[in-house]
């Protein structure tokens, strides 16, 4: 029996999940997606080449391995058509190692209106969304009136859209949205007739029975758990469930298949959109990390907001997830850090805590130790043994206070700048 690690963002997204995976892919025979959608902006770099994927699985880049599109994605095919441009595979070989699920569900030109319109209807409490139309895609899944990838080879699609599209319209009447969706239309049209070259099948099937024959799977999260619909900063979360739990429902597995699951997070953090970030920095520290780390969104280019690791989210995330190895990323980022601080607890209505509350929306003041900086540049470093003791103090504080082993930590965005301790 073959088994399935999942490997997940702990933070807000941004983590570098992209770059992992992709650096892991060739210990597995298999990268599957099973959660989000174009939201997602996953950074890959080798060959001094830079890509960007959204909705594709970030082990595409690897001969010889399979990529799945699993069933919890809402898939955009203008979006897709672009991507599949951009990356640059011939279409052969793409067809060949993309696999799309026939259950995820689709995303239309009138959803990423929905999501303009209710995000301007929120006045001061935006949510930051992407604009993708994600959140209206998952209403209507679990509203039970969505359109599936298996739905686009039917002889009536153009019916089916028009009847999903008319039920958008009704309600955009409502929010005097600019409605002009030719442009989109045509695209997504596009786009339709790409997905139906590929491989639309029941991907549970296929994924149950490649483990059966012992094949190594990795699951790939996007966003992260701080976004989680259930036990993100909610209401300003997206609308999937980011935790490992969802790796189960969105590919069709058991829980029983699941070996090592892989948590990944920056050396500090960043969020990009609305809602509460009790590490937030809004100084000149903030900016020297936004410039060091260059953090700008990889799918909308926004300026991330930057503050200081937060362990009480972090400690939240690895059990809500069940995190057996923590993954380190962007430590070059602190190279040129005199002092690094961490919050170790939260204080808030004058009283000291450590669990994250009931609503993060309110005051939450965190309470940081101070740790030394190695003021040392670490790109080149392979051999943990080898990396300055107060980099390797900061990473035996983390397992220390997470009671779990830094396995991996990433020293720049390339392939090969990663260096691998433990089991990963
Ligand atoms: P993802 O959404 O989790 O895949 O992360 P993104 O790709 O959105 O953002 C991570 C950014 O950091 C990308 O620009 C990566 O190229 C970059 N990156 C990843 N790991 C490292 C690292 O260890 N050091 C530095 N300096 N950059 C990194
Ligand atoms: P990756 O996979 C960072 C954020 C948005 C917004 C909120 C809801 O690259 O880590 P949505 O478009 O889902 O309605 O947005 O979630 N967000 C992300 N932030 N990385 C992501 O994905 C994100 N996907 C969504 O900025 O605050
Ligand atoms: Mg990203």
């Amino acid at each position: 029996m073959g088994e399935i690690d999942i490997l997940l963002g702990l933070q807000w997204g941004d983590e570098g999940k992209g770059k992992i995976v992709d650096a892991l892919t060739p210990e597995y025979d298999i990268i599957t997606r099973f959660q989000g959608g174009p939201n997602a902006g996953h950074t890959l770099e080798f060959e001094n080449e830079k890509y960007i994927l959204h909705t594709i699985p970030s082990g595409i880049f690897r001969k010889d391995k399979l990529n799945i599109i699993g069933n919890g994605l809402v898939i955009d095919p203008s979006i897709f058509l672009k991507e599949v441009k951009s990356i640059k595979i011939p279409l052969a070989e793409l067809v060949d190692k993309l696999i799309i699920s026939s259950k995820a569900h689709i995303i239309l030109p009138t959803h990423r209106l929905l999501d303009a319109a209710y995000e301007n209807a929120k006045g001061d409490m935006k949510i930051g969304s992407t604009l993708k139309g994600i959140g209206p895609a998952y209403t209507d899944k679990t509203s039970r009136s969505g359109m599936r990838t298996g739905d686009l080879f039917s002889k009536n699609i153009n019916e089916i859209y028009n009847k999903h599209k008319q039920k958008h319209l009704d309600i955009l009447e409502r929010y005097n949205a600019d409605i002009n969706l030719e442009k989109a239309e045509k695209e997504w049209f596009e786009g339709v007739e790409l997905i139906k070259k590929f491989r639309v099948i029941n991907t549970e099937y296929f994924i149950n029975r490649n483990l059966a024959e012992g094949k190594k799977i990795l699951a790939e999260g996007a966003q992260g758990t701080m976004l989680d619909i259930d036990f993100g900063s909610y209401p300003f979360v997206t609308s999937s469930n980011t935790i490992s739990a969802g790796a189960c429902s969105g590919m069709g597995i058991s829980p029983k298949t699941i070996g090592n699951i892989f948590g990944i997070f920056k050396a500090y953090c960043t969020r990009v959109g609305g809602g509460p970030f009790p590490t937030e920095l809004h100084n000149d520290i903030g900016q020297k990390l936004r410039d060091n780390g260059q953090e700008y969104g990889s799918t909308t280019g926004r300026p991330r907001r930057c503050g200081w690791l937060d362990l009480p989210a972090l400690k939240y995330s690895c059990m809500i997830n069940g995190v057996t190895s923590l993954f380190m990323t962007k430590a070059d980022v602190l190279n040129s850090f005199d002092k690094i601080r961490v919050c170790t607890s939260y204080r808030v209505n004058n009283t000291f805590v450590e669990e994250l509350p009931f609503d993060t929306n309110v005051d939450i003041e965190p309470v940081f130790i101070e740790m030394n900086g190695w003021k040392k540049d670490i790109t080149d470093i392979r051999d943990y043994d080898k990396l300055p003791s107060a980099l390797r103090d900061y990473v035996g504080f983390i397992e220390k206070e997470t009671g779990i082993p830094v396995d991996m930590i990433s020293v720049g965005p390339d392939r090969s700048e990663t260096i691998i301790r433990g089991k990963a």
